[in-house]
């Protein structure tokens, strides 16, 4: 089976090597020659640490980098593809753009998904006009090789039969599926995770207790990995007070977003890549 990537990004890259480890071929496509590298260079130091780790034998590490192909020809990539999945930045205009540009390449029976994290699949689908009942949610999550979850969503034109397809290859790369019916901002995953972090900040801003307790809290009780005040610090306040803005004109007032994240953002206090957040980083604070 042949798999195109459409951008060749965090996620972009990480799908591209997740079909090759199940033994597809992998072309991933980006306009910038820069990332094709650095995304090259994800997926062999990925698969070293899948070989060092014993995962994978060396054999079967070198097995798969050899099945990933990286370029920046879109025909390359999505000519005579059996699946095109598209991890292009999380910009509309840009998805649509993208998509048109396949439609002219990839085959008609090709199953086309969309790994976007929050647009509407409805509305990047309407760019295909008579084949907008082709484009299906493809959600992987960050980094796709280690995460066990592909959420699939249906867009309000999507067949019910590209919804199956999405299925069985979310199955076929050994992740567990599931399946939000109905295209709604946050689908399943992000609208239930953000309520919960949007509860840890009230929490903490009422005074009724600690950072460090709240995520410790949700860690030992309920088998959480992380708090969800620490993993918000990991991937940027900016881009969740975006997030829960965009939930709250879709599902309203519980999801508005608080003063305090709001003058955070403001004070650049965006989590670790500011050095500050919910938490301070540095040696110093020993993050
Ligand atoms: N990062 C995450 O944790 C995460 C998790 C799940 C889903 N997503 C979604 O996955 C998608 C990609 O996110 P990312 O984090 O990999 O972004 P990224 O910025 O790392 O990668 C996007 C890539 O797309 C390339 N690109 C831009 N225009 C292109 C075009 N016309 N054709 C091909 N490539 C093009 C860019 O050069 C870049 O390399 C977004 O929709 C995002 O919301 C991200």
């Amino acid at each position: 089976m042949k798999v195109a990537v459409l951008g060749a990004g965090i996620m972009g890259s990480g799908i591209a090597q997740l079909a090759a480890m199940a033994g597809d071929e992998a072309v991933a496509r980006d306009v910038s020659e820069e990332q094709l590298g650095r995304g090259a260079q994800a997926v062999e130091r990925s698969l070293a640490r899948f070989a060092k780790s014993q995962r994978l034998t060396t054999e079967e590490a070198e097995a798969a980098r050899g099945r990933v192909r990286f370029t920046t020809d879109l025909d390359e990539a999505v000519g005579g593809a059996d699946v095109v999945i598209e991890a292009v930045p999380e910009v509309l205009e840009i998805k649509r753009e993208v998509w048109r540009e396949v439609l002219a390449l990839a085959p008609p029976d090709a199953l086309l998904g969309t790994n976007t994290s929050q647009l509407s699949i409805t509305t990047i689908a309407a760019a295909l006009g008579d084949d907008a009942p082709r484009l299906v949610g493809i959600h992987f999550f960050n980094p796709p090789v280690m995460m066990k979850l592909v959420e699939v969503i249906a867009g309000l034109q999507t067949r019910p039969e590209e919804i199956d397809r999405a299925r069985a290859l979310g199955e076929r790369l050994g992740r567990e599926v599931v399946v939000c019916r109905k295209d709604s901002p946050g689908f399943i995953t992000s609208r239930a995770y953000a309520i919960l972090r949007l509860e840890c900040i009230r929490m903490l801003e009422e005074g009724i207790a600690t950072a460090e307790d709240i995520d410790k809290a949700l860690r030992l009780g309920f088998n959480f990995p992380m708090g969800p005040l620490e993993l918000g610090d990991m991937n940027g306040l900016d881009t969740y007070l975006h997030a829960i803005s965009g939930l709250a004109e879709a599902h309203g007032e519980r999801f508005r977003p608080t003063v305090g994240l709001r003058n955070m953002v403001a004070a650049n206090r965006l989590g670790r890549k500011t050095g500050a957040g919910f938490y301070e980083y540095g040696e110093e604070n020993g993050r």
